[in-house]
Formats: C-alpha cells, structure tokens, sequence
C-alpha cells in the first residue's frame, strides 16, 4: 500500500515530460494484431531468512493490443509478483519486459516511474487512494505533471467520475465513500491519461458480490469495450468466459487455460 501511494507520490513530483509517439500511436479503439505487452524470459525469486524461493521462472507472454487478458493462480503463485515485474514497480531477476517498443525493463528508475505515470494504468485490489486528497483531487493526481493542462486534466476527471457515476462525489473524501464506490474512483484515476496498458490485481477482490460485479462491468465497459488492452489478475471464476485468453501461474510457469469459451452475457443485467 504505501508503496503504492509512494508511486503516485514520486509520479506527482516528477518532470513534465511528452508521451512517446511510438505508444500514444497505439492507443486504437478496437483490438489491433500489435502485440502491447511482450514478456521474455522474465524471473523472479526472493530470498527470505536465507533461503532462495523462486515466484517466476523464465515467463514469456505476447499480449496483443486490445485483448482482455485473464491471469489466474492460487494464492501466492505470483500474479501480483507478475504485475509489478511488468509496471516495474518490482525488479525481475532476468528478463524483458516490452511495453510497445520500449524495453521497460532497461530504463532506470526514473524513466520507468514516467513511462509508468503515462502508459499504464492500474488498479489495485485495496483502491490505494489517498486519504488526505478529495475524489477529484484523487484521480487527477497522476495525470497532473504529465504535460496536459489542468483545465483539461479537471474536465477528463469529471468526465470519468460522470461515467462511473460519481460525479455528485468529486468534492467528497475517499473514506466516506463505500468499497465500491472508491475502486470506481481508483478505476478513473487509471483510465484518465488513457494509458495503452491497464493492468488490474484482484479489482473485485475485497467487494461483495453484486458490486464487484458492477464495478466489473464498468471496468470492461471502459477498457475492453473502448479497445484497451486489459490485463487481469483474478481468483473470480466468473470472469473467465469474459476473457479473450485465461492463462494460470502454476510452479512459476504460466501455463494456458484450456477449457474457456468467450461469453459475454454473464454480466447482463447488472447495472451499479
Ligand atoms: N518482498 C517479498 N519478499 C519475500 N517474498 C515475497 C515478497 N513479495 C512477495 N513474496 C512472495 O512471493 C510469492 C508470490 O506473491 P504474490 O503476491 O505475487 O502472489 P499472488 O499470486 O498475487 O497471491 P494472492 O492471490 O494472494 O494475491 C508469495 O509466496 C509471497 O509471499
Ligand atoms: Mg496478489
């Protein structure tokens, strides 16, 4: 968590610097056969009270721009591991990590929080918004150094909290909004500087059924729907027949999912 809220912090107080054409080239409405994300070889262990243990072993993934992308595993597997490899909060061991033609991987630290604050968008499973900032203040904050202007920066967040419903709550704190209602802020946060690649970790994970189920479909509408490139970390059955492909981390391998057919009505009928 607080390194999460550090994240955001470190992308708030970064240079102003312009997006690289190579991606914001890439922002397509509707799935293209460009891979976005490419994954080689990337591996990952962590060394606890002298012990080796190894979370990811030479992991390869192509994700193609647009796809809905599933990412199961028990708990411990290394999903979340897998996510911070590929945002590089978290350092792999070996390995490349291809977001567009960039090698995020081979930037340093800096250049992966900017390339970060402008490409990606995540969400958490904990919402990690922060406490002392409004709704507003919230989801305008990564996208406040990033070269648009605040005027236009506001009228987006507005725009989005209008989309996921809460436009009545800009000027509200982050506690007294429900769990729901805060992955829905978190959700725009995300999708505000309209980055080529959101990755998800268990968006649903700490909801009540019928609102995660909501805020799922809000998810999808505003990603998968819009043609972005959505990549999953779940332990929620229910959204395996939504996905382009389901993969699972198993003995730090990921290891493709066999019985799985799109279907999207499993979602019909449930409006927030
Ligand atoms: N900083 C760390 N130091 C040591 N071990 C770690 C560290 N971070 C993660 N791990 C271990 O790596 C393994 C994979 O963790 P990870 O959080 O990626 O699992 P996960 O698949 O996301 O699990 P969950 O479904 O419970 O969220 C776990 O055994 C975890 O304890
Ligand atoms: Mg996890």
């Amino acid at each position: 968590m607080l390194q999460c809220i550090a994240t955001v912090c470190y992308n708030y107080v970064c240079e102003k610097r312009n997006k690289s054409s190579t991606i914001a080239s890439m922002r397509t409405n509707g799935a293209s056969h460009r891979p976005i994300l490419q994954i080689h070889d990337l591996t990952k262990h962590y060394e606890e009270g002298g012990q080796s243990r190894s979370i990811l072993n030479r992991v390869s993934l192509q994700i193609e721009t647009g796809e809905f992308f599933v990412l199961l595993g028990k708990s411990g597997s290394g999903k979340s591991t897998l996510l911070n490899l590929i945002s590089a909060i978290d350092r792999a061991d070996e390995g490349r990590v291809m977001i567009g033609d960039t090698n995020i991987t081979a930037l340093d630290e800096k250049r992966q929080t900017l390339f970060r604050r402008d490409h990606i968008g995540i969400i958490f499973q904990f919402f990690n918004l922060i406490p002392t900032l409004t709704v507003l203040e919230n989801v305008m904050l990564p996208s406040e150094l990033s070269g648009m202007s605040r005027h236009n920066i506001e009228q987006r967040a507005r725009g989005l909290l209008e989309r996921v419903g809460l436009a009545d709550r800009a000027d509200a704190f982050p506690d007294t909004l429900s769990g729901g209602e805060q992955q829905r802020v978190a959700i725009a946060r995300a999708l505000l500087h309209e980055p080529a690649l959101v990755l998800a970790d268990e968006p649903t994970g700490n909801l009540d059924e019928d609102t995660g189920r909501n805020v799922l479909r809000l998810l999808l509408e505003l990603t998968r729907d819009a043609g972005k490139t959505l990549l999953m970390a779940t332990h929620n059955p229910e959204i395996v027949p939504l996905a382009d492909r389901v993969y699972r981390i198993q003995d730090g391998k990921l290891v493709q999912t066999v019985d799985h057919t799109p279907v999207v009505s499993v979602l019909q009928g449930n409006r927030a």
